[in-house]
This record gives structure tokens, C-alpha cells and sequence, in this order.
């Protein structure tokens, strides 16, 4: 199932509320919210609170991207103030069979990230573990970068790898992505799209939202 997953990175933080209202209105069905720290990434977003108050307002799911250093450290306090989803760089964990089994251990769905140099075989011990792969299309750290189009082929593969194995992951793609390259992602295999400076960066999000996924679900049909 095609999913859009609007990253708030590109959402006015003063009226996160109202936004992430007019993008569920627009037929978002994740809110994807990107966690950094100044680390592993060049640049500082949002912490545990912040989570907190989305959980207030919104009954979505709330997919956490930790761009983080020592994720083990902060898992819990995600967790705890609503997190659904919870995904970690393969970069940035030592242990990342561990990592995994603690998301899930505090009965959050456990994702992988890759950053677009990092190949897919780095992945292969942990792919019967998680419940979804995060193929990064931009090197993380700043929303509205341009799509890196060399990053396609890990999506195409995951899904290849996936009926190969009989596995169930589900694959996702955050940067880059827009109406000029939401078509190219979801023939690849990707299903949960994210995206936040196609929805938050112009216009109105909620018909932005609308746009992405009839472009999405209109790539989805004519796929094989
Ligand atoms: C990048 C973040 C992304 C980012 C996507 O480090 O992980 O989620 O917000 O933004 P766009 O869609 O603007 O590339
Ligand atoms: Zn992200």
C-alpha cells in the first residue's frame, strides 16, 4: 500500500497542529519527523517533547527518523512520548541488531536507514528483523536537497530481495522527493513516501499532499 509520510522538517514549527491537520486532510497517512542531533548530522532539529505535543493532535502514526549518535540512549524517551515508528542509521549503530530489538521491545515498528553511500549488503543479517528500510535518496541533514537518482536501484533490489527471501519489510524513501521523481520511487518498490519540502515548501500542503499521492498511486497501477 502507497503511503505519503510528510516530513514536518519543512512545516512552520510554530503551527505544527494545524499542519500536520491540513496534510492528514490531504490524504497523509504517517507523519515522518526528523530527529538530529549536530553529530551524526550537521544540523539540530527536535527532541522527545516535541513528539509529545504531535501525539496530542494527531492519531497518525508518528514515524521517528533519529539522525542521532547513541540511538540506544534515546529509544526509550521516543518511545515513551508516542512514537510508532522508529528507524536508526545503520551508520550510527555498533550493535545494530540490539538497537532493533529495543524499538521493538518498547512495541515500536523498527526501521533501518541507509544513506545513499552505505550499499544495501550492509543490511543483509538484519532484513528478517526489521519491519521497514529507509532508503535515504539525499545525504541526511536538511530538508529541499535534490534526489540523488543513483539511489533507485537499492529500492528495486530490496523489493527483489524481499520476494527472493519471502520477507515482509516495508520499503521507504526520504529526500528529494516531489512530483518530478514520486513516479521513478514507487516503481522502484518504494511504498512509504517521504516527503517535506514538496508538501511544506510552496503553496498549500494539503493540496500538495493530494497531488504526491495520485501521482504515487497512479505510478503504483501501472507498475509491472
Ligand atoms: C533529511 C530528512 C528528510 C527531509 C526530506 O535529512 O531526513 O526527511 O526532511 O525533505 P525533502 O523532502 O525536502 O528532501
Ligand atoms: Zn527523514
Amino acid at each position: 500500500m502507497i503511503e505519503l509520510a510528510p516530513s514536518i522538517l519543512s512545516a512552520d514549527f510554530a503551527r505544527l497542529g494545524d499542519e500536520v491537520r491540513a496534510v492528514t486532510e490531504g490524504g497523509a497517512s504517517v507523519i515522518h519527523v526528523d530527529i538530529m542531533d549536530g553529530h551524526f548530522v550537521p544540523n539540530l532539529t527536535i527532541g522527545p517533547p516535541v513528539v509529545k505535543s504531535l501525539r496530542q493532535v494527531t492519531d497518525l502514526p508518528l514515524d521517528c527518523h533519529l539522525m542521532i549518535e547513541n540511538p540506544d540512549e534515546f529509544i526509550p524517551a521516543f518511545a515513551e512520548a508516542g512514537a510508532d515508528w522508529i528507524s536508526v542509521h545503520q551508520e550510527a549503530c555498533r550493535h545494530l541488531n540490539r538497537t532493533l530489538h529495543l524499538v521493538k521491545s518498547h512495541d515500536c515498528l523498527a526501521g533501518v536507514v541507509i544513506n545513499p553511500a552505505t550499499p544495501i549488503q550492509t543490511l543483509s543479517e538484519v532484513l528478517d528483523i526489521v519491519d521497514y528500510i529507509l532508503v535515504m535518496s539525499v545525504n541526511p541533514g536538511f530538508g529541499g536537497q535534490k534526489f540523488i537518482p543513483s539511489t533507485v536501484h537499492k529500492m528495486r533490489r530490496l523489493a527483489d530481495l524481499r520476494s527472493e527471501r519471502q520477507l515482509t519489510y516495508r520499503i521507504e524513501v526520504d529526500g528529494g522527493v516531489g512530483l518530478d521523481t514520486i513516479a521513478d520511487v514507487v516503481r522502484a518498490g518504494a511504498e512509504i513516501l517521504v516527503a517535506g519540502n514538496a508538501v511544506f515548501g510552496h503553496g498549500d500542503p494539503r493540496k500538495n499532499a493530494e497531488a504526491l499521492l495520485k501521482a504515487a498511486t497512479e505510478a503504483a497501477m501501472i507498475k509491472v
